[in-house]
């Protein structure tokens, strides 16, 4: 165990000490599938622990909601996959709280359970649902939660730096093989539940060159392969293949990618590792960390977050059933929304490029069109920043990259100085961060942000 592991335990069991002292407790988490499994994670620990709790999940943590929860009155509040950014309103409003996040932290408190505070980053090496894993464990025998863990850093891209989990999600993964697997394998979205054709032809990060989007040539080029589309009059998925086949189709894509003029960086993108949850059923969305984290994203970010945290519980009839309905919206969503950028185009500045939705993206979703965005319409070499109305001014996200971390980028640092001078709140991490800008501010936000990149890429 690496000293980082050591030391996060030591933490969580004394947040898991203080835990014990309540009866009931309350909770809030975040309405991103990181949050909701946190959330299901905490839920479940306290079951087991024989200590009540009362669940809510918000959009984002702010001074507002930290005064409801002191309305509320409650002995203890633990906040999951947020809080870390909101510390001093939580000291403020005199909020008794245990924080288990991974959001860049900004303030301290005596529960609080980030990796930041022990030297590892938020951003890949754990996640907010990771950090609520290792309390459940200081709370009693709860090992078999570590796949709702896996799924929760899945589901914040945690993967993406290296493209395989690294580092506290690796000791995760890694510790709890009767629960989860990695497999190398294709990484496209949809291996467990889309037919193969449908799975190319969806395929939108990466953005596959004469396939994305065209049903007819997806069809044409399996075929090509020689591959076999149905069976017993049921479309064939990636899960029904052969390994041999697979390997055809994987190799023929590859060649298709190159010939094709995708990025270097797109084409190693193309085969990934995936993450298999053992004890779910093959052919669900459960099965796949990935499809299972956007099942979960379909819920929270449509404000049903309760309906995928009754999903990660256990439910598999009516919050089931709900949440793929809700799965087909978030889908036709997320293509309205890429096709929006398309048509629209992107804005590029001297350090920075961006795009406003206005109203045409529900600002839940408009930080996932942002980073899809990022690697088929966009430049890789600025940082991209989207806009979406909200009710109480412009949402914002930000999405960074590596290559532009490691030359001084860090979002959430940009965000939260800009916002410092202009009213509004930011934050989150270096590679991904978010915040609100009050109305009439959206202009002079961007020179301000232009600058503030610009002087961190210097
Ligand atoms: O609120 P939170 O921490 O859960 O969100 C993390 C966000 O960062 C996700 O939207 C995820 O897509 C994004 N991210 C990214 N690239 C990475 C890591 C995270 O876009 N390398
Ligand atoms: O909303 P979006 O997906 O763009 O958020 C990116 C990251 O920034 C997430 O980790 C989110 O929790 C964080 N964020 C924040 N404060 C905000 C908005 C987002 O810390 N006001
Ligand atoms: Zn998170």
């Amino acid at each position: 165990m690496s000293e980082t592991m050591v030391m996060m335990a030591d933490r969580a069991r004394e947040c898991a000490e203080e835990i014990r002292k309540y009866d009931e407790v309350q909770l809030l988490s975040h309405i991103d599938a990181d949050g909701i499994t946190s959330g299901a994670i905490i839920a479940k620990a306290l079951e087991r622990a024989g200590i009540g709790y009362d669940m809510m999940f918000v959009k984002q943590l702010d001074e507002t909601i930290v005064k409801e929860i002191a309305d509320i009155n409650p002995e203890l509040t633990i906040f999951t996959d947020l809080g870390s950014g909101q510390l001093e309103h939580i000291a403020n409003y005199g909020v008794h709280a245990i924080v288990s996040d991974h959001h860049r932290p900004q303030g301290d408190t005596k529960f609080h359970l980030n990796p930041h505070l022990f030297g590892a980053n938020g951003s890949y090496e754990i996640s907010g649902s990771g950090t609520t894993f290792i309390l459940a464990t200081q709370l009693g025998n709860n090992r078999d939660l570590a796949d709702l863990a896996i799924v929760g850093c899945v589901g914040d891209m945690q993967y993406r730096k290296y493209g395989k989990l690294v580092s506290l999600n690796k000791m995760i993964l890694d510790a709890n093989p009767e629960v989860i697997a990695s497999v190398t394998d294709i990484s496209l979205f949809g291996k467990q539940t889309r037919p193969v054709y449908k799975m190319l032809q969806f395929s939108s990060d990466p953005f596959i060159p004469r396939l994305t989007g065209n049903e007819d040539a997806c069809i044409d080029f399996l075929a090509n392969v020689g591959l076999q589309f149905a069976n017993d009059e049921k479309w064939r998925r990636w899960i029904d293949l052969s390994e041999d086949e697979k390997k055809n189709v994987t190799s023929s894509l590859l060649q298709h990618a190159m010939q094709s003029g995708m990025s270097s960086y797109n084409i190693s993108r193309l085969v990934s590792e995936g993450y298999i949850l053992l004890s779910e059923q093959e052919g669900t969305e459960m099965r796949d960390a990935s499809e299972y984290s956007t099942l979960l994203n379909a819920t929270g970010r449509y404000m049903q977050a309760e309906v995928g945290m009754q999903v990660c519980m256990g439910d598999r009839d009516e919050a089931y059933i709900g949440a793929q309905d809700l799965l087909h919206t978030h889908r036709k969503n997320l293509v309205d929304g890429l096709n929006f950028v398309k048509d629209n185009g992107i804005t590029k500045l001297s350090h920075m490029q961006y795009f406003d939705a206005g109203s045409t993206i529900p600002e839940t979703i408009v930080g996932i069109v942002a980073g899809m965005s990022h690697s088929s319409a966009g430049n890789r070499k600025l940082p991209i920043i989207a806009f979406a109305d909200k009710d109480d001014g412009y949402k914002v996200s930000a999405r960074g990259t590596q290559e532009l971390i490691n030359r001084g980028l860090n979002l959430a640092e940009a965000l939260s100085i800009v916002c410092q001078e202009l009213g509004g709140a930011g934050g989150g991490h270096d590679i991904a961060a978010g915040a609100t800008v009050p109305f009439g501010k959206k202009e002079e936000f961007i020179q301000k942000l232009n600058a503030a990149i610009a002087a961190q890429l210097s």
